[in-house]
């Protein structure tokens, strides 16, 4: 079977804890588990407002956590500084709005395109592998090769979202947006809004090797435990990427 890995987000773990400003629940301890329950990585997302992940976060995680750590992060110059002193394994770029609820849309890389290249120089240069979170639009696609970014992570937000035609219509791009990226050397990955429900269609496409998912496993982890909600969400790629291969 091609390889489908599954990267955990542990952000919503400490979203619980800044809500009351204790010491727990703890995203590092949330990732050890998520580790030992068979996550592939852990997903950090260090908002430049801290609204949920802190930099002690990153700094306890580092030098503990027994997979690679994704670190996702704002296209800044003092973001890019944070990324190039802890030298995550991976670093994903990501739009950041400080109104937002979440990461709505993608990455502009084509209007941004001299920012977006001189953070992929800086953090490749520290050792880290970038990539970019961009909406399934092939008018990004030349820009995020200009980047030099070896990894593209497809926003998936708009095919949860919807249903019925619209989504079916948003699938289509998602996997001819994959294929394409795929052809043109990129590693593909996707991820936002995926839950065991309609994560199916999106494991199912070859081109994809890796879904980056959290708010779905927290919520769910809060009445199964964390090690179930993880395992359940495997299955359901699992068996929609057997089913897609024949
Ligand atoms: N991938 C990226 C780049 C993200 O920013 C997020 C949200 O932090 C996710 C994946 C995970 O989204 P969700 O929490 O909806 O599963």
């Amino acid at each position: 079977m091609s390889v489908l890995r599954l990267g955990v987000n542990v952000d919503h773990i400490a979203t619980v804890r800044q809500a009351r400003g204790t010491p727990y629940p703890d995203p590092v301890e949330a990732a050890l588990l998520a580790a030992a329950s068979g996550a592939d990585s852990i997903t950090i997302h260090l908002r430049e407002d801290r609204r949920h992940i802190q930099d002690h976060d990153l700094a306890r995680l580092t030098p503990v956590c027994p997979v690679p750590i994704n670190l996702e992060m704002a296209v800044t110059p003092g973001m890019v500084d944070i990324g190039v002193a802890a030298r995550p394994k991976y670093v994903c770029l990501v739009p950041e709005r400080r109104e937002e609820r979440t990461t709505e849309g993608g990455l502009d890389v084509a209007g941004n395109l001299p920012a977006v290249r001189e953070a992929c120089r800086r953090l490749a240069e520290a050792g880290c592998t970038v990539a970019l979170f961009i909406a399934a639009d092939p008018a990004q696609l030349a820009a995020a090769k200009a980047s030099g970014a070896p990894q593209l992570e497809i926003h998936t937000g708009h095919y949860a979202d919807t249903d019925g035609a619209e989504q079916a219509a948003e699938l289509a791009r998602i996997t001819a947006f994959a294929r394409e990226a795929q052809v043109m050397g990129f590693e593909v990955h996707a991820g936002h809004g995926l839950n065991a429900c309609n994560v199916g269609p999106i494991a199912a496409i070859p081109d994809i090797v890796e879904l980056n998912i959290g708010h779905a496993i927290i919520a769910r982890s809060l009445f199964i435990g964390l090690p179930a909600a993880i395992a359940e969400i495997r299955q359901a790629m699992t068996v929609a990427r057997r089913a897609a291969l024949g």
